[in-house]
């Protein structure tokens, strides 16, 4: 097959981890006779000083008109102070509206040789293997009224939670097919005892589930569900829940896989989905060459599979991450005592031989 694939790489560490994982991609293209062809772009803090802005015209068009796109990570010290709708996270927001990705699937799987890299004990986190599917287009990160303004005596800020019953509808259903292909059960997590818009979600939720009775369904609240990720993951198949509560919900789940380096994603809608490693910029060891690239290597298999289609390439390039570590690979952020620690590079390489092995 031939694609064209949208290369945005961005800020911090984003700019080391990427060309890893285009090494990866490369050469899945050659062992499996397929053409990919990759456009580079400028986004966050990068675009901002070379542009002028965090999602230029060119990127966006060259997003859209690509089959895919991989990103690294947009934001960092040097543009916080900046007016809210210059900042670099507002490309990231402008991708997801723009290209209409309402789906975002975070998986979280535990690899059996890092347990102990965990914060976690053994016991909690060995076995889990859970995804998050968040909601990506609505909720507060969208919803109107927004906005400070001036009132007697100070400020006022405001965001409003905001859900449609065709948005709860469209995810939901993303959920529950999810799930057809795992354990089959769903926890859609809300905070419907004190949220309206939250009653919504439960009550479409439960009418699309009436669509999927080969999957179970239960519901929990957002606070109960933070607790029980750290007390028992292993009960959680497939999480679905709203665009704030996976964002923090997410991060969470990462870190009990061990490290937050480790953890893919893909963002989906109607036609060009987005692939990023759910991790941040990680200003604090950029340009060191130390920061893992498995996130973004699993996230460009996730593209493999989900845009492309190419499941048999997609399971390679896991099985060759899953070698890598057994071969006993670390970057700084998953190393223990008896591995081999290696920076950014030559773990993309150790990954590189293995996929070509
Ligand atoms: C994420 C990030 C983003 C979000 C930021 C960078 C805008 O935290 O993808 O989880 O809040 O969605
Ligand atoms: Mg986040």
């Amino acid at each position: 097959m031939k694609a064209t694939i949208a290369v945005l790489a961005g800020d911090g560490v984003g700019k080391e981890i990427v060309p890893e994982a285009v090494k990866i991609l490369e050469a899945v293209g050659e062992r499996f006779h397929h053409h990919f062809e990759f456009v580079s772009g400028d986004v966050g803090g990068q675009a901002i000083d070379s542009v002028g802005e965090p999602l230029p015209r060119a990127t966006l068009e060259l997003a859209k008109r690509s089959d895919a796109v991989l990103l690294g990570a947009v934001g960092g010290p040097n543009w916080e102070g900046l007016e809210y709708r210059l900042r670099p996270e507002r490309a990231l927001l402008g991708l997801r509206e723009q290209l209409g990705l309402f789906a975002n699937l975070r998986p979280a799987k535990l690899y059996p040789m890092l347990a102990d890299a965990s914060t976690l004990k053994r016991e909690v986190v060995e076995g889990i293997d859970l995804l998050v599917v968040r909601e990506l287009t609505g909720g507060i990160y969208f919803g109107k009224p927004k906005g400070i303004e001036k009132i007697p005596g100070g400020e006022r800020g405001i965001n409003t939670e905001v859900y449609t019953t065709d948005e709860i509808t469209r995810i939901a259903k993303v959920a529950f097919e999810a799930a057809r292909k795992r354990r089959r059960r769903v926890t859609s997590v809300d905070k419907a005892n004190v949220l309206e818009s939250s009653e919504l979600w439960r009550r479409v939720v439960i009418q699309v589930h009436k669509d999927y009775p080969d999957t179970e369904l239960s519901h929990m609240y957002v606070d109960n569900c933070a607790m029980q990720l750290i007390r028992y993951p292993r009960q959680f198949d497939v999480l679905v829940t709203s665009n704030l509560f996976g964002d923090i919900l997410s991060d969470e789940a990462a870190m009990l896989t061990g490290s937050i380096g480790m953890l893919p994603s893909a963002s989906l809608g109607s036609h060009t989905g987005l692939y990023e490693p759910i991790h941040g910029s990680a200003p604090d060891i950029a340009g060191q060459s130390i920061a893992n690239p498995i996130a973004t290597i699993a996230s460009a298999a996730m593209m493999l599979a989900y845009s492309f289609h190419l499941e048999k390439e997609a399971e390679a390039v896991e099985q060759a991450i899953v070698k890598s570590l057994e071969d006993g690979y670390r970057t700084k952020d998953i190393s223990s005592p008896g591995t081999t620690l290696v920076g950014t590079k030559a773990m993309g390489d150790a990954i590189l031989k293995n996929l070509l092995n």
